[in-house]
C-alpha cells in the first residue's frame, strides 16, 4: 500500500510534463502489456549451465581482464595477488545485448583502486548468460547469485577475509544478482549497494525474489530511472534497502534525453536499451563514480516521506541522521529500515547541488482566489550568485499564506547575502485579475505589480543547515517593482505555526 501512495504522488508531481505523461499512457497501453504476455512464453527458455567467472583486476590496467580468481583453485588468488587483509569489491554488470562489458565497468573499477588503493577489485563476468532475453537473463539471477555465493564462501573459507571487508556493487540486473548471493552466503555480507536495480519482473517481489536488506549489514540503493507505468519500470520504483535514494525524484536525470528515452520506449518496449534510456539508468554508476572520486563534494540527501515534500524544501533537516551523503561514504541512517532519501543533481560530474528552502509569506488586502506567477529568485552569496532560478509553484498563491519552496544551487555562493525576487505575469491569468492588478498599480503601495505582498523570506540551507530570515531592503520604494531585494534582518528564524506539522513529517 506504502508503494501505491509514493507511485501514485510522483505520477502527480509529473503531472505538468504534459506530452510525456501522454506518452506513458501509450507506453502502458502497448509495449507493457505485450511485454507482460511475454512472460509465461520466455520462462520457459532457460540457458542451460549457468556460469559466472571472477576477474581480479589491476589499478593499471582497470579495464582489462588479466586474472581470474578460480573458486576451488587457491593458486589462483596468489597468481592474481589477491591481498587478504584490504577490503574487497565485487562489481556485477546487468543485461547486456552486445555480451560485452559497457564502459562504465572500468570507470568503476578505477574509481574504486583510486579511493581504495590497496583494496581487490573483482568484476564478476556473467556475460553469457546476461547477454539472453532480458527474461531469460532475469530469470537466471538467482543462479548467478549462488555461483558468487559459492564463490564467496571459497574465499571466506580459503583466505579468512571478514565478510564485513566485502562490498558487492550490482548494476540493473546485477543488484538483484548481488542480492541473490548475499541471501545464499553462509555468513552475511558487509554491504550491497544497488545501483537502480532493475524493476521488470523484481519491482513487488516478495523480500527473498530481489534485493532487499535482508541480503547484507547494510544495503544501499540509488534509483535514477523508475518512471514507468503498471509499477513497470526500468528501474525498481520501490524501497529494497536500508536506505534507498532517489536523486532527482528517482524519475529521471537532469542532462538526460527523458522525452527520447520515453519514445523510444513507447515505440520497442521497455528493453528498448538506447543512449537516452541508458543515460537514465545509468546515472546510477556514475553518481556512485562521483562519490568515490570527490569525496569532498558528495552530494547530500535528506530523509523524506514524499518526493512532493521533498520538491517543497520541506525535508532540508539533518536532525537525527535525517540527511546522508549518497553513495560511497553513506551514513548517518544506517539503523532504520527502508529510509527514502531524496537529492538533487547537476547534470554532470561533480553532480552536487546545494539545497535551500526558501518560505515566502504573501500577504494581501484582496480576497483573490490564486495566481501562479512566474517567480523568478536570484541568489546573492559570499562567493558568487545564482540568477534566475525558477520557484515552482505546486499550488496558488493566495493572500496571507506561507509558501516553501526548494532551491537549488550548483554552485557554492558561500554565506548568502541577499536574495532578489522576480515576479512576473503569466498569459494564464484570469481577466478579473488582471483588473485587479491593473487597478491596483495605481495607488501606489503595491510591491509586487499586483496586491500581493512579501516583506520576508526565510532561508534554510540544506548542506550548512543554517537559518536566516532576509527583510525587504527598501521597504518604503515608491512605485511599483517588479523586482524587490531583501537583505538579512536582525530578527531570527521563527515558524510559522502552521506549516509546523509540514516541517515533521
Ligand atoms: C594489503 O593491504 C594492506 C592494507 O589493507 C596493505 O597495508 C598491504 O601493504 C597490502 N599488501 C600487499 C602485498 O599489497
Ligand atoms: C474574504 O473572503 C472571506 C470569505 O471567503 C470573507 O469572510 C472576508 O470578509 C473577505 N475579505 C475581504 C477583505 O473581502
Ligand atoms: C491578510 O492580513 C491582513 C492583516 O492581517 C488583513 O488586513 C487582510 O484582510 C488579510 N487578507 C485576507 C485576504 O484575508
Ligand atoms: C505583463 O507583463 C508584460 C511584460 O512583462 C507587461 O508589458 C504587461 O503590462 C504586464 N501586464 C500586467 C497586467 O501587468
Amino acid at each position: 500500500m506504502k508503494t501505491r501512495g509514493y507511485q501514485v504522488i510522483l505520477l502527480v508531481l509529473c503531472a505538468h510534463f504534459i506530452s510525456v505523461t501522454a506518452l506513458e499512457e501509450e507506453i502502458s497501453d502497448s509495449a507493457f502489456d505485450n511485454f507482460l504476455e511475454l512472460i509465461p512464453s520466455l520462462r520457459k527458455e532457460r540457458s542451460g549451465s549457468v556460469s559466472a567467472r571472477f576477474s581480479l583486476r589491476k589499478p593499471s590496467d582497470p579495464d582489462d581482464d588479466v586474472c581470474y580468481i578460480v573458486t576451488g583453485d587457491p593458486e589462483s588468488l596468489k597468481e592474481c595477488d589477491f591481498n587478504t587483509t584490504s577490503k574487497t569489491f565485487l562489481v556485477i554488470h546487468g543485461w547486456t545485448v552486445s555480451g560485452l562489458f559497457e564502459g562504465w565497468v572500468g570507470r568503476l573499477v578505477a574509481a574504486l583502486y583510486e579511493r581504495e588503493p590497496s583494496a581487490n577489485v573483482i568484476v564478476v563476468d556473467w556475460l553469457s548468460t546476461a547477454q539472453n532475453h532480458y527474461i531469460v537473463a532475469a530469470h537466471n539471477t538467482k543462479m548467478v547469485g549462488q555461483n558468487i555465493a559459492n564463490f564467496i564462501n571459497w574465499m571466506e573459507k580459503t583466505t579468512h577475509l571478514s565478510l564485513d571487508h566485502l562490498h558487492l556493487i550490482g548494476y540493473s540486473l546485477g543488484a538483484h544478482v548481488a542480492g541473490f548471493a548475499g541471501n545464499h552466503v553462509s555468513n552475511k555480507i558487509g554491504r550491497i549497494t544497488g545501483l537502480d536495480p532493475a524493476g521488470p519482473d523484481f519491482e513487488g517481489a516478495h523480500a527473498h525474489q530481489r534485493l532487499s536488506p535482508d541480503d547484507a549489514h547494510f544495503v544501499d540503493v540509488l534509483h535514477t530511472f523508475n518512471r514507468g507505468s503498471l509499477g513497470l519500470s526500468i528501474g525498481t520504483q520501490q524501497p529494497v534497502g536500508h536506505v534507498d535514494f532517489y536523486p532527482n525524484g528517482g524519475s529521471f536525470q537532469p542532462g538526460c534525453n527523458l522525452r527520447g528515452a520515453l519514445e523510444k520506449i513507447a515505440k520497442f518496449g521497455i528493453f528498448a536499451i538506447n543512449d537516452a534510456v541508458k543515460c537514465e539508468h545509468e546515472r546510477s554508476v556514475h553518481l556512485f563514480i562521483d562519490s568515490l572520486l570527490h569525496k569532498q563534494e558528495a552530494s547530500q540527501a535528506y530523509f523524506c516521506g514524499s518526493p512532493d515534500m521533498f520538491e517543497r524544501g520541506a525535508c532540508l533537516s539533518c536532525r537525527k541522521s535525517r540527511c546522508s551523503t549518497m553513495g560511497y561514504d553513506v551514513g548517518g541512517a544506517r539503523q532504520a529500515r527502508s529510509a527514502t532519501m531524496f537529492t538533487k543533481t547537476r547534470a554532470s560530474m561533480p553532480f552536487r547541488v546545494y539545497h535551500y528552502q526558501l518560505k515566502i509569506h504573501f500577504s494581501s488586502n484582496l480576497n483573490c482566489s490564486g495566481v501562479e506567477p512566474t517567480l523568478t529568485v536570484s541568489l546573492h552569496g559570499a562567493n558568487g550568485d545564482a540568477k534566475d532560478l525558477h520557484l515552482n509553484i505546486n499550488e496558488k498563491i493566495a493572500g496571507n499564506n506561507t509558501h516553501s519552496f526548494l532551491l537549488v544551487t550548483e554552485k557554492d555562493i558561500g554565506e548568502l547575502l541577499m536574495i532578489k525576487l522576480k515576479w512576473e505575469n503569466r498569459s494564464k491569468w484570469t481577466t478579473s485579475f488582471m483588473l485587479k492588478m491593473v487597478s491596483s498599480w495605481w495607488p501606489g503601495d503595491s510591491t509586487l505589480g499586483s496586491d500581493m505582498e512579501v516583506h520576508k523570506i526565510r532561508v534554510k540551507a540544506g548542506e550548512t543547515q543554517k537559518r536566516m530570515v532576509f527583510c525587504l531592503k527598501n521597504p518604503e520604494t515608491p512605485g511599483v517593482s517588479q523586482e524587490l531585494s531583501f537583505v538579512k534582518c536582525k530578527e531570527s528564524w521563527k515558524f510559522h505555526s502552521k506549516r509546523r506539522g509540514l516541517r515533521r513529517q
